[in-house]
């Protein structure tokens, strides 16, 4: 037996159950001691034998770094899987580390995925992923910054809030996360009171600040940021107030194939028009809250595939609409009308995706808070399960 090994193994002796330390010894020695027969673990032995030697050195054997690279694919996201990643610093794993606090956002693992890629020095991995252009990549990276939760990340949403170049869904998951601190809040609200506010945040930091238990941030939301008016004038209740009534969904179907006119761009069971998302389903999809903002807010967050795309062409006609196919030297869109236009690419001078939802902003001004509130009642009990 080497020196070495017998140095560990006495170091281990008194610490650790017999069967573990027999497992330790012929994995640790099996190297040093040719003549020793050593006995194969499985991948699982070997990862808790390596958990029990800190200080081990994993890159002295390939065989076991090999075993380890197993059980970790295996094992993705499991408390092992961290422990094993942080005590070895397995900085290879990092391009794993990324995709697990991106897709697994707002669980255990995602949270402790991004602690370790910040350990690991790694930060800035989840910063450029605050840029993509995919929008969901880009809120994720937002969420898991935001739920590493130190002062640095804070600093970088600060900063990236002010920034121009971030995707609405980008920049309003940026407030709410921020909003989710005393300190995040405070600067939320320093940022209203100095007019500093991008202006695609405006209903999201109005209702964050209206429903703020701090009375003087309350009161710079009231300054600087009213609620928008309804239709008699009235400014509306914030979110977190609306939420809490309920209302007639009869009439709040009326209203949404008359006056409130959502029926010429939506259609419910078969009626109306096709230009956005059909909502049958809707009250299964979204909870009050968030149909309240797509109605409030639209922009704030776009659904897939509708996103709004702006063509101009050599003649210098301008249409908006949402793209439904680009191929062929050919671009399709839809418009607010539900009119599709087609367009030779030879003959677009430029063609770019908008920021802005197709759909209209300030319906609020067409109706009565106990409009909108029945209006609500009705998509929140449109559920195709029943
Ligand atoms: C000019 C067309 C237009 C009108 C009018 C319109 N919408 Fe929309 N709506 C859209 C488009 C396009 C989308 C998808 C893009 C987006 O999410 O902003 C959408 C999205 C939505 C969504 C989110 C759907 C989802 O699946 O996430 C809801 C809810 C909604 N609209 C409700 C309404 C209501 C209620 C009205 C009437 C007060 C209305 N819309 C009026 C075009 C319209």
């Amino acid at each position: 037996m080497s020196t070495l090994c017998f140095f560990r193994l006495r170091d281990l002796w008194s610490t650790i159950p017999f069967f573990l330390f027999a497992l330790i010894a012929s994995t640790l020695c099996s190297g040093a001691e040719k003549s020793t027969r050593s006995i194969q673990l499985d991948d699982a032995s070997a990862a808790e034998t390596l958990l029990r030697l800190p200080g081990f050195d994993l890159r002295s054997r390939p065989d076991l770094l090999t075993q380890l690279d197993r059980y970790l694919k295996h094992n993705q996201g499991t408390t092992r899987y961290f422990q094993l990643v942080r005590q070895f610093e397995l900085q290879e794993r990092s391009d794993e580390l990324l995709e697990l606090s991106l897709n697994r956002e707002g669980t255990t693992a995602g949270t402790w995925a991004a602690e370790t890629l910040v350990q690991f020095g790694n930060r800035d991995r989840l910063e450029l992923a605050v840029q993509s252009r995919d929008r969901d990549r880009a809120v994720a990276a937002v969420k898991t910054l935001a739920s590493v939760g130190d002062k640095q990340a804070r600093t970088f949403l600060q900063q990236t809030l002010l920034e121009n170049g971030l995707s609405p869904e980008a920049l309003n998951a940026t407030a709410k996360a921020l909003a989710r601190t005393p300190q995040g809040e405070q600067f939320l609200a320093a940022t209203v009171a100095s007019g500093k506010l991008p202006t695609s945040l405006r209903f999201t930091v109005a209702n964050l600040l209206h429903s703020s238990a701090e009375a003087n941030h309350r009161e710079i939301a009231k300054q600087h940021l009213p609620l928008p008016a309804t239709k008699n004038g009235t400014p509306l209740p914030p979110l977190h107030l609306l939420v809490q009534k309920s209302g007639n969904a009869a009439k709040g179907r009326t209203l949404f194939f008359t006056k409130a006119e959502c029926a010429t761009c939506h259609h419910v069971s078969g009626e109306g028009k096709a230009v956005g998302p059909e909502l049958t389903g809707i009250g299964e999809k979204l909870a009050k809250q968030a149909i309240y903002t797509a109605i409030l807010d639209p922009s704030a967050a776009i659904s897939h595939n509708y996103e709004n795309h702006e063509v101009i062409t050599d003649d210098g006609k301008v249409e908006t609409g949402i793209l439904l196919s680009a191929s062929d030297g050919r671009i399709e869109i839809k418009n607010s009308e539900g009119i599709v236009r087609s367009f030779d690419a030879s003959s677009i001078e430029s063609f770019r995706p908008l920021s802005t939802s197709l759909m209209p902003a300030g319906i609020e001004e067409k109706l009565t808070t106990a409009e909108l509130i029945d209006l609500v009642e009705y998509l929140a009990q449109l559920k195709t399960s029943r």
